[in-house]
């Protein structure tokens, strides 16, 4: 299982906290960048990440911005992405067992690194738990006629 790391200058410290606890869980980590602190456009990232991710079960991202807000809208533009904006425990396990997420988005000017690990823990641990939520999530990718 490969988990793929993107932030812009805003998430950059957050993702760097996030990638090691992820390599030591045993994924193998890649990040598409930003690489250092310079200022760096948001979508770029989500982008980046969202095309490695989209049909592929085996792999999820994970997107740090400043509020994780403007990640979450551009990767949710990606057919087969479901990117979620986690605050705390509860919403990233939610986002796994209901919605099966495979895009984790946090604000690095939002969330300490001691939840957002938590969320990170559980985001890669939790399964989906399929059931009822499978038509459900089925349903997010059907275009809307209205
Ligand atoms: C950058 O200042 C900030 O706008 C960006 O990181 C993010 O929060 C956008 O959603």
């Amino acid at each position: 299982m490969r988990v793929v790391f993107g932030s812009d200058h805003a998430g950059y410290e957050l993702k760097r906290v996030l990638m090691e606890l992820a390599k030591e869980r045993g994924w193998e980590v890649e990040d598409v960048g930003v690489h250092g602190g310079a200022t760096a456009d948001y979508p770029d990232f989500a982008h980046a990440v969202a095309s490695r991710i989209g049909g592929v079960s085996d792999v999820r991202g994970v997107l740090v911005c400043g509020t994780g807000i403007g990640m979450a809208m551009a990767a949710n533009r990606h057919t087969g992405v479901r990117a979620a904006l986690c605050h705390d425990a509860f919403t990233a396990e939610m986002a796994r067992r209901h919605n099966d997420a495979n895009v984790l988005c946090l604000g690095g000017r939002v969330t300490g690194p001691g939840v957002a690990l938590q969320i990170l823990d559980l985001f890669l641990s939790t399964p989906f738990e399929g059931g009822r939520h499978y038509p459900r999530v089925a349903k997010i990718e059907r275009e809307s006629s209205s």
